[in-house]
C-alpha cells in the first residue's frame, strides 16, 4: 500500500516553498552567503523544530529563510524541493511564496520571481512536473504594505496564478485585506487564503464573503459551525488540509484525533497537502502515509483525495484530463 501511495499521482496545492528549506540546504546557503545561523549542526536545527503553536513555528520559519539572498538561492531551494516531490510521486505543485518576508530583508521582489520561475521551468523539463505560483501576503503586516507589494508585482502578473494570505492568523482577520483582494480580483488574479487553521470558523466565512476566494487553506475549524459546514459542502469549496502541519503546530493533538475523517464524512471537498515539509515531518508522501497509519483508509479514499486536488488545481484542462486518466489507472 505504501508503494501504491508513492505511485499515486499526487497534486500539492498548499506548499510554502520557504518551508521546504531543509537544514542541509540552509547550512549550505548560510555558508555561501556568509549568514550566521543559531544552530551548530543540522541535527541541532531539526531538534529545534518543536513547536507550541503557529507563532513559534513562524519565528523559526522567518529566521531560516534569512539565508535566501540571490536568484540562484531561490532556484536551489525550489529545485531541492521539486526533486524530493518528484521522487514521492508528486505530479503538480502549487508553490506559495512570501515576498514581504524577503523584501523586508532587502531582497528585491524580482529575485524570488526570477529564481522560482527558472526552477519551475526546469522541473517541468526534468521531471514533467507541472507547477503554479501563488504570491502570498503576510496577514500580520499592514494591508497598505500588501497593496504596495501587489502593485510592485505588476511586471510579474503573468507569472502569478493566484494570490494568497498566510502568517499569524489570530487577530488578523481576512477583512483586514478586503481592499487588497478586491484589487487582485480587478486584476483578474484568483484568490486563496489561509483561514480556520488557528483562527475561528468565522474567518472562513469572512474569507469567502469578503475576499471572494476560490480555495481555503487549512479550514479545519469549519467543524465548529454547522451552517458553515453546509455552506462548504453545498459549494464544494476546496479545503487544502495539512495533517502533519496541524499536529506539529498543535492545532490537533494527534493524527488519530485529526478532523480529516469527520470532514470527509461531511462531504467536504478536502485535499491533502504538506504546508512546510522541512519543518513538519515530511512532504506529500509522509502526509498520505500518516493518514494511512492513523485512519486505515482504502485505496478509493486516497484516490478521491487525489482527484479532489486535480479538480481544483490551477492547471490547463489538457493537463487536468491527463492527470485524471493517470489516476484512473491506479
Ligand atoms: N500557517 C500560516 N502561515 C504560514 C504557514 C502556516 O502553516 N506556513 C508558512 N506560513
Ligand atoms: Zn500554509
Amino acid at each position: 500500500m505504501k508503494t501504491w501511495l508513492r505511485d499515486l499521482p499526487k497534486v500539492e496545492l498548499h506548499l510554502h516553498i520557504e518551508g521546504s528549506l531543509e537544514p542541509e540546504l540552509m547550512f549550505a546557503l548560510a555558508e555561501r552567503n556568509g549568514v550566521a545561523l543559531p544552530y551548530a549542526t543540522v541535527e541541532e536545527a531539526r531538534a529545534a523544530y518543536d513547536f507550541a503553536d503557529l507563532q513559534s513555528f513562524l519565528n523559526l520559519y522567518y529566521q531560516g529563510m534569512g539565508v535566501l539572498h540571490t536568484e540562484q538561492d531561490f532556484f536551489d531551494l525550489a529545485m531541492d524541493y521539486f526533486a524530493r516531490a518528484a521522487a514521492e510521486g508528486v505530479v503538480h505543485v502549487e508553490l506559495s511564496f512570501d515576498p514581504q518576508a524577503h523584501m523586508s530583508r532587502g531582497v528585491a521582489l524580482s529575485v524570488p520571481f526570477a529564481g522560482l520561475e527558472r526552477a519551475m521551468r526546469e522541473a517541468e523539463s526534468r521531471w514533467g512536473l507541472s507547477t503554479a505560483l501563488i504570491m502570498s501576503f503576510l496577514r500580520d503586516r499592514s494591508a497598505d504594505e500588501a497593496m504596495d507589494v501587489l502593485e510592485q508585482a505588476a511586471p510579474y502578473y503573468a507569472q502569478i496564478d493566484a494570490v494568497g494570505l498566510d502568517s499569524a492568523e489570530l487577530g488578523n482577520p481576512p477583512s483586514k485585506f478586503a481592499a487588497v483582494f478586491e484589487r487582485a480580483k480587478a486584476l483578474g488574479l484568483p484568490r486563496v487564503a489561509h483561514a480556520g487553521e488557528e483562527g475561528p470558523a468565522a474567518y472562513i466565512d469572512e474569507a469567502l464573503d469578503v475576499l471572494d476566494v476560490c480555495r481555503i487553506d487549512h479550514g479545519v475549524a469549519c467543524l465548529q459551525d454547522e451552517a458553515l459546514i453546509a455552506r462548504l459542502r453545498a459549494s464544494q469549496m476546496p479545503l487544502t488540509v495539512c495533517p502533519l502541519s496541524n499536529v506539529r503546530l498543535k492545532v490537533t493533538k494527534t493524527m488519530s484525533e485529526h478532523p480529516l475523517p469527520a470532514m470527509l464524512d461531511q462531504g467536504l471537498k478536502v485535499t491533502l497537502n504538506s504546508d512546510d515539509p522541512a519543518y513538519f515531518g515530511g512532504g506529500m508522501l509522509n502526509n498520505f502515509t500518516a493518514c494511512l497509519e492513523a485512519f486505515d483508509w482504502d485505496r478509493e479514499r486516497f484516490k478521491t483525495l487525489a482527484a479532489n486536488a486535480i479538480d481544483v488545481a490551477f492547471m490547463p484542462e489538457t493537463r487536468r484530463d491527463a492527470l485524471r486518466q493517470r489516476l484512473a489507472s491506479c
